[in-house]
């Protein structure tokens, strides 16, 4: 029988160095008949038109079967990379098809501009809190994770800065800021469009690259969106954007940007890995996008996601233990809550699984041990009265832990 240690030793550092995440528990229970999930980032699907994209598959088997289904350019199809241009002009992204690289969901594209870029011992900076997907992707390739404090308007300059200092008088490589915008996950709040501005600058000074990564953008409750940081810093920033959260996660597309220099690599990196992306998503997403419904679906969207919202809001008020507090976002599918002193999110979170709720623990946002007091809840999936339920059952447990009379 092998040692612990032997069996260490045919694993390679990097994945060594990739924490498996407790969260996954989480998300294996948010599986279970019955539960009510705040857990997943997944959009509401019965707001697609499916008899349409029945339709559409059937059209694009029939028609261009052979090359839907065959291998296609590393880079994704042109059309499609035109739609994601205009796409992307609604937030102020002046880019021509050449400049974009369709990948298998931008979680691929964060990967591979990693893989590219990111050296074992590189620092990258990340909100605090930020997306464990991305950070997972980071410390896989054993980066550092240096957190950023955030307030209601993102991520903080100032202590971006002071962080900066720190990392280079510690003789590290400061590499890359990764940043979520708009509509973040988990905070749920926006990067203030000064506090890009200064983001930006800060940056280019310091020889950071900016990883912008917005799959929530055209998501704002009101159909406001805002200027992305990339046309102000083309020069530095790689900018990753998904068709998973505005349509479907199940096609598996979403794209970077990044400067001119870099494009090749990226390029090279994505067909080392994925050889193209689906040939047959890519040409469902085309035909949806070529029809002017795909806007009114996204409305639709966003209208039921800010309901839901409000229904959540309202649920924490009449049920959340005094001393709770909790963001209110504008847009995207996220809340994100701190709680008093005496509760611990991450262990009180299996006694609202066995009860019937599961939420993601704050400390799945952090690399650093922090976020016990913290939690994210989705509220894209559930429906309203899941979400009455679901609240009361949490805001039961955490006032039963605070005074002492809960389950043990
Ligand atoms: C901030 C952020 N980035 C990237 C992703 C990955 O999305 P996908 O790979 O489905 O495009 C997610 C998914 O939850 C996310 O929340």
């Amino acid at each position: 029988m092998p040692t612990t240690a032997n069996r260490n030793i045919e694993l390679a550092r990097r994945t060594l160095a990739a924490r498996p995440s407790e969260v996954r528990k989480v998300f294996r229970a948010a599986q279970r008949p019955g539960m009510i999930s705040f857990a997943n980032g997944a959009p509401y699907l019965g707001a697609l038109d499916f008899e349409q994209l029945a339709e559409s598959s059937q059209r694009i088997l029939r028609e261009s079967g052979s090359i839907a289904l065959q291998y296609g350019a590393g880079q994704g199809t042109l059309e499609l990379r035109q739609h994601i241009c205009r796409l992307m002009a609604l937030e102020g992204i002046r880019a021509a098809p050449e400049d974009v690289i369709v990948t298998c969901g931008s979680q691929q594209a964060l990967d591979l501009a990693s893989k590219v870029l990111i050296n074992p011992g590189d620092v990258v900076f990340a909100e605090a809190p930020s997306y464990a997907g991305g950070m997972a992707v980071f410390t896989g390739l054993e980066a550092e994770i240096v957190h950023v404090p955030t307030d209601e308007n993102g991520l903080i300059p100032e202590e971006l800065e002071a962080r900066i200092a720190k990392v280079r008088a510690a003789g590290k490589t400061a590499k890359a800021l990764y940043t979520i915008p708009n509509f973040h996950n988990p905070g749920g709040m926006n990067l203030s469009p000064e506090r890009r501005a200064l983001v930006g600058q800060l940056c280019t000074e310091n020889g950071l690259l900016i990883f912008e990564d917005n799959p929530y953008g055209l998501l704002g409750f009101e159909g406001q969106t805002m200027r992305a940081i990339q046309p102000d810093f083309q020069d530095i920033t790689l900018y990753f954007g998904s068709f998973s959260k505005m349509f479907a996660p199940g096609l598996r597309i979403g794209w970077v940007v990044a400067p001119e220099r870099l494009r090749e690599h990226l390029v090279n990196a994505n067909e080392t890995t994925v050889l193209n992306p689906s040939v047959l998503s890519q040409m469902i997403l085309t035909e949806y996008l070529d029809t002017p419904g795909w806007k009114s679906t996204l409305e639709e969207y966003r209208a039921l996601y800010a309901a839901k919202c409000d229904v959540l809001v309202d649920a924490l008020s009449q049920n959340m233990p005094a001393g709770t507090t909790w963001t209110r976002p504008e847009g995207g599918f996220y809340l994100w809550v701190t709680v008093p002193e005496g509760i611990d999110t991450d262990a009180l979170v299996y006694e609202c699984i066995e009860r019937g709720v599961v939420y993601v623990p704050g400390t799945a946002f952090f690399t650093d041990g922090s976020g016990h007091d913290k939690l994210r809840f989705s509220f894209c999936l559930p429906t309203h009265e899941e979400i009455r339920k679901g609240a009361a059952i949490v805001g039961e447990v955490f006032s039963q832990a605070l005074t002492g009379t809960g389950a043990r």
